[in-house]
């Protein structure tokens, strides 16, 4: 693989986005910051709650980033500040992975990522540091995702004390080590996709991440005279937690079930869509409908990412078809696999309305968070008013519309 995440040494590389963060570290802590980790939120434009299942996803990298300025500390302790959260918190590297009940949330991650990190003995250092960001947080943009990245990169750059070069199987290993950030400690378990795309993230590129091998293609999206549109819902995902855990539980217990018929199966991933209906009548109806979403879902994904390969040679009914496949997708997990909510079926369904969006549907976990749009560039004006209006309209609030740029993915600035 070629394309190595390399730290960079020079000024030149960097944004004028870490200008405000580098002040601010110098605000806190008397003295300008060595280098600052950045890693990308994504949105998913397809395969959703297939990650779990051994499946396949094709997410993006968007530019919204959350960033950590760092300086090594000689001794072993981690100083933080979390600028948008308005909150502190410092521990000791030789005393993980304990976490005290007043730890904030965030902190969690850090202690998460540095416990494990010591535990696969790599050379990490303490360290002060700032944190801010843009990711919305819990948006279903993959907030804790891009944390838990930052962080390692963060970790891992402050102990080697040098510029660093991560392989590719290094970046689907630190991917590995995040996700169990998530599961370990903050009780989420979750799939391999979020982590994977702030670290594998290309620009202009959507990652088809087969998540049982790990193994991927850099899809170019070339959408040329189109868009994607992010509409955050606002809506609080509380159910989220909970009802993940359960929706992986029923897809487990479907794997069980079927099993008995379609031996040597180890996921949702191992059935097909024949084989699935010969024996759907053998699950309950609540696990039926879990794994019909699944098995249609990875079908879908696959098509869709040969549709817009496609497209790449200029067949323009690729896009729409690219687009139907989203509407089906959201129309399963609404139906199906139950994780959409009304202020994502109304924010997609006024999406749909309007000519120049070819698919809309809910992205991320579900329970609140966003929708994505492909959206035509010449429907751009009349599909904000058109959602603004419509949401609020229904919902009382405007929905947050962001236009986004598929980035690339985690990245090191030196000062
Ligand atoms: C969350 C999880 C991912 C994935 C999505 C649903 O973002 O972190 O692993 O399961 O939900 O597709």
């Amino acid at each position: 693989m070629t394309d190595e995440l390399k730290t960079q040494s020079t000024d030149n590389k960097n944004p004028s986005r870490l200008s405000s963060i580098k002040g601010k570290f110098e605000d806190a802590f008397g003295s300008p910051p060595t280098f600052i980790a950045s890693a990308p939120g994504r949105v998913n434009l397809i395969g959703e709650h297939t990650d779990y299942n051994d499946g396949y996803v094709f997410p993006v990298a968007i530019d919204k980033y959350i960033n950590i300025a760092v300086r090594e500390r000689s001794d072993r302790r981690v100083v933080v500040h979390a600028l948008d959260v308005n909150e502190s918190w410092d521990f000791c590297l030789d005393t993980l992975p304990s976490i005290p009940r007043q730890a904030p949330a965030w902190s969690r991650y850090l202690i998460g990522v540095a416990s494990l990190l010591q535990a696969a003995e790599k050379k990490i250092a303490g360290i002060d540091a700032v944190i801010t960001g843009d990711v919305p947080i819990g948006a279903g943009l993959s907030s804790s995702a891009a944390l838990s990245v930052a962080a390692t990169l963060a970790f891992l750059t402050a102990g080697s004390e040098t510029e660093m070069l991560i392989s590719e199987k290094d970046k689907t290993e630190l991917a590995e080590l995040c996700q169990r950030v998530e599961h370990e400690f903050a009780g989420v378990k979750c799939g391999i996709m979020d982590q994977t795309i702030s670290l594998l993230g290309q620009e202009n590129c959507g990652l088809f991440l087969d998540c049982r091998s790990l193994t991927y293609e850099q899809v170019p999206l070339n959408l040329t005279d189109h868009v994607i549109a992010i509409c955050n819902t606002r809506v609080k995902r509380e159910l989220a937690a909970s009802e993940y855990n359960k929706r992986r539980a029923e897809c487990e217990k479907g794997v069980e079930i079927l099993s008995q018929w379609l031996p040597g199966i180890t996921s949702l991933r191992d059935i097909t869509l024949p084989d699935f209906k010969k024996h759907e009548e053998e699950l309950p109806a609540l696990t039926q409908k879990r794994c019909r979403y699944v098995i249609e879902e990875n079908t879908r994904v696959v098509e869709a990412v040969s549709v817009l390969k496609a497209r790449n040679q200029q067949t323009d009914e690729s896009l729409i078809a690219f687009g139907n496949l989203m509407n089906a997708s959201h129309n399963g997990l609404r139906d199906d696999y139950q994780v959409s909510c009304m202020e994502l079926d109304l924010l997609t369904d006024i999406a749909r309305d309007i000519t120049g969006v070819v698919g809309s549907r809910m992205t991320g976990a579900g329970f609140g968070g966003c929708t994505v749009s492909i959206v035509h560039k010449d429907a751009l004006a009349a599909f904000e008013s058109h959602v603004t209006t419509g949401y609020h309209e229904k919902i009382g609030v405007e929905p947050e519309i962001y236009l986004c740029h598929v980035s690339g993915g985690a990245h090191v600035f030196w000062r």
